[in-house]
């Protein structure tokens, strides 16, 4: 008789988390599902960002990314995945976050152009609205005296969108975009693939504000209803230009048939003059929902949950396999690791939805299941009729342009004759956020995040000129 023996894999353990499969793999980080346990041994899924190990070794790109990650973990928003800390175990640096059981939009979008099929204009409008209220979130975040965090995403792009299998949509890597980014800049002078989401200003190495992420929102809105992104050209120069001027193929003529509405939501994000666009995140937010009450009155997030389950059904089921096959060490390591979001007088880590146990303990006793996990989000919730249930969960600069040296630089990029002085003007602060329940001290630095933040190698830029 053949018995099917499920293969085992062990789990490797990295502080207060056991990694079980990889998901993703990139040039500054592994990110990996991962289950930690809280006092009472329930289990936790969480996403583990691991910088790899070379990155380890940069001092400054590490206090970068552990200032990043504080300020990213302020943020509460249903639809901002949460940073839970950054950590140092065995040597190595990751960030530990909320783990977000689904597929991010650019394999969402690979899958769409793959089988010629185009995301239909409602769940194009409901991410949109979902990143909207994420963004406006962060942009108008205040430290625990009222005083405005200035928070800017810098990269919002389609890897960044995660769409649950739930239908949630969590906007991902706040605040670690700038470390990220100049980190990337400083290795090759040129960030690949992010300059086609990037606003006019940030390609030029203006200082940003808030309304740079409304532009690149308007870009991922733009790629989600044509499948193509608005900006593309051969060369990073050209790509810069074609960002800079924000000249566009209209979406009508990639995508007859896309509700005019939408077209004009989208194309007033992509606005070139900053005073021209949508000035805060929310306005476009409130746009895309009063388009989709009106285009498609019952929509919820369960229709985007469908499609996406529908979608991606054999990955789903392989990915639930993967999490059977993982067993915990069985000598689990008593090294919990070092959270360095450590408690200093601007700063109090907070709180997290689980309190991960202080030691690792006999976790390998402790059985492979994550029912009752509400990190663990596969499926949406149904209630005894089979409906979905639509419960909240809890959770919620400038442009620098380094040389190949990592000094700063601002490019001598052609003039243009299209810029305004309402473009230089300075953005309206957006609108003041309710009062908050208990809030960290204050963590924003000025500095911080009025760096700017890109892209070219000077001598690339000259070369490109000629
Ligand atoms: N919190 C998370 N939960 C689930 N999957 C995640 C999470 N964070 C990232 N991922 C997955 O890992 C992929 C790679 O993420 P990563 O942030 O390393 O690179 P990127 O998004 O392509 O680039 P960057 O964030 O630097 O702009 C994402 O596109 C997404 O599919
Ligand atoms: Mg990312």
């Amino acid at each position: 008789m053949i018995r099917w023996v499920t293969p085992v894999r062990r789990a490797q353990q990295l502080g207060r988390y056991h990694l079980l499969d990889r998901i993703a793999f990139g040039g500054m980080a592994e990110i990996y599902r991962a289950k930690t346990f809280d006092a009472n041994g329930t289990p936790h899924l969480v996403a583990v960002k691991r910088v790899l190990a070379h990155l380890a070794e940069d001092d400054d790109f590490i206090q970068m990314l552990v200032d990043e990650a504080k300020i990213a973990s302020v943020l509460r928003h249903q639809s901002i995945a949460r940073v839970y800390e950054f950590a140092r175990a065995h040597g190595e640096y990751f960030i530990a976050m909320e783990h977000v059981d689904g597929k991010d939009m650019r394999t969402v979008l690979e899958r769409c152009r793959a089988k010629k099929k185009p995301i239909p204009p409602e769940h194009a409008a409901y991410i949109g609205a979902e990143v909207g209220a994420a963004l406006h979130a962060a942009h108008s975040a205040v430290d625990s005296r009222g005083r405005p965090l200035r928070i800017i995403h810098r990269d919002v792009s389609p890897s960044n969108i995660i769409c649950s299998y739930a239908g949630e949509v969590k906007l991902c890597d706040f605040g670690i975009a700038k470390a990220t980014l100049s980190r990337v800049t400083t290795k090759t002078g040129v960030i690949k693939g992010k300059v086609k989401y990037m606003s006019p200003e940030q390609a030029l190495g203006r200082k940003l504000d808030h309304r740079s992420d409304v532009f690149s929102l308007g870009s991922c809105l733009y790629e989600m209803l044509t499948r193509i992104p608005p900006f593309t050209a051969t060369n990073e120069m050209d790509l810069l230009i074609k960002v800079r001027d924000a000249k566009y193929r209209p979406v009508s003529e990639l995508q007859p048939g896309i509700p005019p509405e939408l077209e004009a939501i989208t194309d007033k994000c992509l606005t070139r003059s900053r005073a021209n666009r949508y000035q805060t995140a929310a306005e476009a937010e409130g746009d895309l929902r009063a388009f989709l009450r009106k285009f498609m009155p019952n929509y919820s997030r369960s229709h985007l949950g469908r499609f996406i389950r529908k979608m991606f059904a054999q990955e789903i089921e392989r990915e639930l396999r993967m999490l059977e096959e993982f067993v915990m060490t069985d000598s689990p390591s008593d090294d919990v690791g070092e959270s360095l979001m450590v408690r200093d007088e601007d700063f109090e880590p907070p709180e997290v939805p689980f309190q991960p146990k202080p030691t690792s303990v006999s976790v390998a006793a402790l059985p492979n299941d994550f029912s009752g996990d509400s990190n663990f989000t596969t499926m949406p919730k149904v209630d005894d009729h089979g409906r979905t249930i639509e419960d909240d969960d809890i959770h919620v600069q400038p442009t620098m342009i380094l040389d190949g040296r990592g000094r700063h630089v601002i490019p001598d990029m052609p003039s243009s004759k299209q810029r305004t002085n309402a473009s230089r003007r300075m953005p309206p602060p957006p609108p003041a956020a309710p009062p908050r329940k208990p809030t960290p001290k204050p963590i924003y630095d000025e500095d911080l995040h009025a760096a700017p933040t890109m892209i070219i190698d000077i001598n690339r830029m000259r070369r490109g000129r000629r």
